[in-house]
């Protein structure tokens, strides 16, 4: 049948510890040493020592055995070796370096979180009482793993890997950065492979019921550590989502995203380029420099490390 979701990346960094309770503040529960669970997707992130922050693996629910046979059949052809067994199939995506493994897998449903009533110009559905948004809650915990960002120093071969190779669809590209906009599901991107001087990860995004729950997490992951913060809030030109981005103690960024767009029919999807839609934000802060080329990427490509 299909691809059907992001199941779980593994990344690789150097300061493992610190790494660890960065992602407990974050909301993410860590089921066993340095592997977390979120609220509905079950374990969706590893963390693994390395010498620099990187993505080493990546894992795709697929309906069944024609799915990995589509890719067993596809991969050769682009000079990529597969290991299958009965449940799935592994390849290593050669620029980046990164193990994706195609695993049959059941959907996830998910239950819709309850609607918010919101008043606004001549609606006014929530009256004579406070915004439930306003009263004070627990950090909200991310439903799910939505998307992961790579760079890769030859963005065109990594994005024939997982278009060309496995299945994966595009939905939109920036060529200035040349990043491709990628998705193994409905959700408008799962992977974003852009330019790069060497394989590294940009962010990793997780996904929350709504902009107050965005929000709420946020504000406390910033209100604990002010240095943590990056750039939000605000609302993606591309994907349309909501977005606050965090910096995690290996500098590689982690986002709390909400109301991504959703593509069930690639005819209907217009492309960003035709659309109007801003490449990078429709409104927040002014984007920091450090969020387009992170520091120690930069560092490290000028030979200073
Ligand atoms: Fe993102």
């Amino acid at each position: 049948m299909a691809l059907h979701r992001i199941r779980s990346i593994t990344i690789g960094v150097p300061e493992v510890e610190a790494v660890r309770a960065f992602y407990r503040d974050f909301g993410l529960l860590e089921t066993s040493p340095r592997r977390f669970a979120t609220a509905d997707g079950g374990e969706q992130l590893r963390l693994e020592p390395a010498p620099r922050r990187r993505l080493l693996a990546l894992s795709v629910g697929v309906d069944d055995a024609d799915d990995l046979g589509r890719a067993a059949a596809a991969l050769p052809g682009l000079g990529i070796a597969t290991e299958r067994d009965t449940r799935g199939l592994e390849a290593v995506e050669a620029v980046t370096g990164i193990r994706v493994r195609l695993a049959i897998e059941p959907r996830v449903e998910q239950k819709p979180p309850p609607l918010l009533p919101s008043n606004a110009p001549g609606r006014a559905p929530r009256i004579d009482v406070r915004s439930p948004a306003v009263l004070p809650q627990s950090p909200p915990r991310p439903r799910r793993l939505s998307h992961v960002v790579v760079g890769s120093c030859d963005a065109p071969a990594s994005r024939r890997f997982f278009v060309e190779g496995l299945g994966f669809r595009v939905s939109d590209e920036v060529p200035a950065i040349g990043a491709s906009f990628l998705r193994c599901s409905t959700d408008h991107h799962n992977l974003l492979v852009q330019a790069g001087p060497f394989p590294f990860v940009h962010h990793s995004a997780w996904e929350m019921d709504d902009v107050d729950a965005v929000g709420h997490a946020a504000a406390a992951m910033v209100a604990a550590d002010p240095s943590r913060h990056v750039w939000g809030l605000g609302r993606h030109g591309i994907g349309s989502n909501f977005f606050w981005y965090l910096r995690d103690p290996a500098g590689t960024f982690a986002e709390y995203t909400s109301d991504l767009d959703v593509i069930v029919d690639d005819e209907a999807w217009k492309l960003a380029a035709s659309s109007g839609a801003h490449p990078l934000a429709a409104w927040g802060p002014p984007v920091p420099q450090a969020f387009l080329a992170p520091e120690d990427v930069m560092a490290l490509a000028r030979g200073e490390v």
